[in-house]
């Protein structure tokens, strides 16, 4: 991992506040109180950090951003050459226009399994094309699905949520049967060995940002770390990887500087990060969120669910507006593809927050518009749907005005 020793300039954080606040800060710092009045804009750090944090915080942008080289050990097989390429809209953590591609078997039974279990479904784009190392979807595939990045805005408070709030919020068996029977994802905690609820991914494979980073490190950019050793290409001859990539795993070791690996700095931007701050509300805003409520969308987006207590401020007992119970569902919109925890037609309810700065949406990015994603639910989401569908102008408008404001 190299690193430029750029000083600590940056998007969001202390001098940003300030500008916007009209106020000079000689010291570089303001008191938190301060800043907590007004929203944070995307790409902001979480208002009322401390001077060290927010140095972890640039340290994490910094390597969030740096676009790897076959020689720090891109490849064999990659996605993209850095974090930053697929999260920076309309800020970096966000999206972009990218989708990524899945493959795998469904048998006469009509079980679904991955044609190598340990590099799981995905197909990289792209590779180190030297020694042949591109990876190619067999013709035995039967499945083939894409899907969109995440943002990872306020990653760090959805990291905080306790596994007892998603737990009390299943209903596996739709014992209150209202037709939603939201399932926690048990995934194992590869940097623990503990398992966990799963909440991170469309899938809910994963139940940290550290693992996610790491996950993301070698599958998206192929860069091992020793969460994830070995170097992932689906068909390829391990021989042949090494001429692709003779750097040796793993790749992503301890800055000498730091004594911080890659993945550790990608989780102290993303846990630092802010969630995007809402829209302007008024009458209608207020009126669409009551019948967001009322038809049942909040059974599975739920508004707000709270981090558990923590001894930094930041994460202790904070509400966390995302508008998700980050639960497996079946809405109908399934890819096929078993993952972690995941059946072929589960999907984790995505976090609305921040709505309003996505295109496309649904997982696959099938969706134009906000109405053609709440068109798209069906199955445990059939009864919302229904209601949405006989919403009269007012109350519909009034309901996408909401949704607009997030
Ligand atoms: C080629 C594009 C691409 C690159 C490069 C990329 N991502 Fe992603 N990211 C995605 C996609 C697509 C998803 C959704 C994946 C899924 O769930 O199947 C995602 C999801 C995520 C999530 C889950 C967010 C949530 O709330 O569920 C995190 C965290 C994340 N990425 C972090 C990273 C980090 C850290 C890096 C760099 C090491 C990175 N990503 C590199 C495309 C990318
Ligand atoms: C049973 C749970 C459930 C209910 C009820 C539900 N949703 Fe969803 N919602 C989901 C899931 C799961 C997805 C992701 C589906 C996918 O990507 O394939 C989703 C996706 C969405 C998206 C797209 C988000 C994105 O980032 O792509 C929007 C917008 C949305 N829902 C709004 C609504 C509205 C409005 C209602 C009420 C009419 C509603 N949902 C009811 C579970 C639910």
């Amino acid at each position: 991992m190299t690193r430029s020793r750029r000083s600590l300039r940056h998007l969001g954080g202390p001098g940003r506040w300030a500008r916007r606040l009209g106020v000079v800060v000689a010291a570089g710092w303001l008191a938190a109180p301060v800043f907590a009045q007004i929203p944070p804009a995307p790409g902001d750090a979480l208002p009322g950090i401390t001077p060290a944090e927010f140095e972890l915080f640039n340290l994490g942008l910094e390597d969030f951003l740096e676009v790897e080289e076959p020689e720090e050990g891109l490849g064999p097989a990659f996605n993209g050459t850095s974090c930053g390429g697929c999260h920076n809209v309309p800020a970096v953590g966000g999206i972009s226009p990218v989708s990524e591609l899945r493959a795998g078997m469904v048998d006469a039974d009509g079980v679904y399994t991955d044609f190598d279990p340990d590099a799981g479904s995905l197909f990289q784009l792209f590779s180190i094309p030297s020694h042949g190392c591109q990876v190619v979807i067999p013709a035995e595939a039967t499945v083939i699905a894409r899907r969109v990045p995440i943002p990872v805005f306020g990653g760090g408070l959805v990291d905080a949520i306790p596994d007892e709030t998603l737990l009390a919020l299943e209903d596996p068996l739709d014992l209150d049967r209202d037709g939603v029977s939201g399932r926690a994802a048990i995934v194992e905690d590869l940097a623990t060995g503990e398992l966990r609820v799963g909440r991170f991914g469309w899938k809910a494979q994963r139940a940290s940002l550290l693992v996610f980073g790491a996950d993301a490190y070698l599958n998206e950019m192929g860069i091992t770390s020793d969460l994830f050793p070995r170097e992932q290409s689906f068909g390829i001859d391990p021989a042949l990887m090494r001429l692709c990539d003779p750097v040796p795993d793993p790749e992503d070791v301890e800055d000498r500087a730091t004594r911080r690996r890659g993945i550790d700095n990608f989780e102290s931007f993303m846990k630092f990060l802010a969630p995007v701050g809402r829209g302007p509300t008024d009458a209608q805003v207020r009126l669409g969120e009551q019948t967001f409520d009322a038809i049942g969308c909040a059974a599975c987006h739920v508004p707000v669910l709270e981090t558990g207590p923590s001894s930094n401020p930041l994460f202790d007992r904070q509400p966390v507006a995302l508008y998700a119970d980050l639960l497996l569902h079946d809405v109908g919109t399934g890819d096929g593809i078993a993952q972690a925890a995941a059946a072929a037609n589960e999907v984790r309810t995505p976090a609305l927050w921040g709505l309003r700065f996505r295109r496309p949406l649904l997982h696959d990015g099938r969706a134009a518009t906000v109405t053609d994603a709440i068109e798209a639910h069906a199955a445990e989401a059939a009864l919302a749907r229904e209601g949405f569908d006989g919403l009269d102008p007012v109350s519909r408008a009034a309901l996408l005005a909401f949704l607009g404001s997030l």
